[in-house]
């Protein structure tokens, strides 16, 4: 039987773009479907782009505000807050028209609409004019993302009670913004209005930020964060969001602990408690696609579905919601389907915060290094004691370097600081080629660099730490 295309990625985020892509450069006929006109998914259109855009506009807000108050600055600075969210949209559409560019290069064929998997191996494609368009492929790859998870009774209108996609176009600086949730967006997107001045009440239903992430890391954050301006009120849950008269919103919560309720009210309620797998209407029913109980598309180790030809890939798919994680996937899914060797180590993503100072870990926490009974080391060195953050004056934080007790593979990495997100990748690559904390403690690295914290933090692993 012949089709269409070797491969149709069903959605054009960084997972199937990405594999779009690699697919068509390994001599793949391939073709990727998005119900959006603009590819990227939710990364570049309402997520990791738009997000890091705001967050280096406030950041410099942020910093001259600091300059000013210190002296090393004067005169008058207002952010034109307009402007800012017209930036963030050029940031967005400039990458975005830059996969299409992409696509036409690598001669992958793109569909803009709604795709319904409808028989095997054939997908119905319905426009937004409602016209339909059936196409065939040998190999149907899924990668429709996720969606905010919603609280029945706080619902989202995107203007008072919104999600992450709102807090990204909000119409000015709310004085007052209540995030429901203190996880990644939370923080970040919160972070982002408190820079800008607006008071930001977190309520998170556990005790501490972050939950997934090392402790001690998390709780240095969390310190941070609180010294930024940010309040937390944690053992919290929500009972119910509504917009009222005034136009702003009241939200009622209730402590874990002590059953005791309380009435807030703020002109913005940001809701950020989790994203789930996107799979609405998408035919999975017609094929019987099997998905887990927590309605992710179900995989094998090599991404296949239970259906032959079906495949599966990103944040659909159990694991870290992550674009970076997706992309991998897609490339590693490419080359499956190419009759070729792809893998993904899942035990070496990073995952970064990039609020300031920036958040980042790649392996094991401590916690859970003690929890599965493996014996480690543990270095860490303060960028206080760093030249490059002192000579800079951003010098909050410090590396953690979990190492194994007996072999000194490096196990974790946690870093809390001033470009964490990009200097953690030194040990990432240490990782894949299973490097010990003496491999990286003894690499010559260029001064004065942040990336020496890292050297010395590995050092310490063993007590050799030079400058502290
Ligand atoms: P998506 O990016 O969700 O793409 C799926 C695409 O499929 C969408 O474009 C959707 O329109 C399309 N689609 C779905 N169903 C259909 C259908 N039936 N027919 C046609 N098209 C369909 N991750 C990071 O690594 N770093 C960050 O800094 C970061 N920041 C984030 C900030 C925010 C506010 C949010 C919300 C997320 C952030 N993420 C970040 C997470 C990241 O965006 C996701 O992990 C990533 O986008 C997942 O990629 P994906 O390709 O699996 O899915
Ligand atoms: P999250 O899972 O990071 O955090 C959600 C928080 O909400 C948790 O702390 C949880 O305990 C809390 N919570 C859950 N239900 C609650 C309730 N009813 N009341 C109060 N608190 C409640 O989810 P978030 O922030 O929405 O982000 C979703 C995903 O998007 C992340 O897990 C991540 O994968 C991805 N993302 C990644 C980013 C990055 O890499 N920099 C940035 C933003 C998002």
């Amino acid at each position: 039987m012949s089709f269409d295309f070797d491969v149709v990625f069903i959605g054009g985020g960084p997972g199937g773009y990405v594999g779009a892509i690699k697919s068509a450069k390994i001599g793949l006929k391939t073709a990727c479907i998005d119900k959006r006109k603009t590819l990227g998914g939710t990364c570049l259109n309402v997520g990791c782009i738009p997000t890091k855009a705001l967050l280096e506009i406030t950041h410099k807000h942020y910093a001259v505000q600091d300059m000013l108050k210190s002296g090393l600055a004067k005169g008058n600075f207002e952010i034109n807050f307009d402007e800012m969210m017209k930036k963030k949209e050029k940031i967005v559409s400039t990458l975005s028209s830059g996969i299409d560019g992409l696509f036409t290069k690598n001669k992958v064929k793109k569909f803009t609409g709604f795709a319904k998997i409808v028989a095997k191996n054939t997908i119905e494609i319905k426009d937004e004019d409602g016209s339909l368009q059936t196409i065939t492929a040998k190999n149907i790859v899924i990668a429709t993302g996720s969606q905010v998870t919603t609280i029945p009774s706080v619902p989202i209108d995107e203007e008072v009670i919104v999600s992450s996609t709102g807090a990204l176009s909000l119409k000015k600086v709310p004085a007052s913004m209540i995030v429901i949730g203190a996880g990644v967006i939370g923080l970040a997107l919160g972070s982002v209005y408190a820079r800008l001045g607006t008071k930001v009440d977190v309520i998170e239903f556990l005790d501490r930020t972050t939950p997934a992430m090392d402790l001690e890391l998390s709780k240095e954050f969390e310190r941070i964060m609180i010294s930024q301006g940010i309040n937390f009120k944690f053992n919290t849950k929500v009972l119910g969001a509504k917009k009222v008269k005034s136009g702003k919103a009241e939200v009622e919560i209730e402590g874990v602990k002590d059953s005791k309720k309380e009435t807030l009210t703020a002109d913005i309620v940001l809701c950020a408690i989790g994203r789930k797998p996107y799979i609405e209407n998408l035919g999975i029913e017609t094929l019987a696609i099997k998905t887990t109980d927590r309605g992710f598309i179900a995989i094998d180790k090599h991404f296949k579905t239970n259906v032959e030809g079906v495949y599966a890939i990103g944040d659909v798919i159990p694991g870290l919601m992550l674009a970076h994680k997706s992309e991998e996937e897609g490339v590693a899914v490419a080359e499956i389907i190419a009759g070729k060797y792809g893998h993904v180590n899942y035990d070496c993503i990073p995952s970064v915060i990039y609020t300031h100072p920036e958040v980042a870990s790649v392996g094991k926490t401590e916690e859970e290094l003690k929890s599965q009974g493996i014996e480690y080391k543990v270095g860490k060195f303060k960028f206080i004691a760093n030249s490059r953050a002192k000579a800079v004056a951003d010098d909050e934080g410090f590396v953690k370097i979990l190492a194994c007790k007996k072999t000194d593979k490096i196990l974790g990495a946690h870093i809390i600081g001033r470009a964490a997100g990009d200097i953690i990748h030194e040990i990432c690559v240490a990782m894949e080629f299973g490097g010990s904390a003496e491999d990286v403690a003894r690499t010559c690295h260029a001064h004065p660099t942040l990336n020496e914290a890292i050297k010395e933090a590995c050092m310490a692993v063993d007590k050799a730490q030079i400058h502290s």
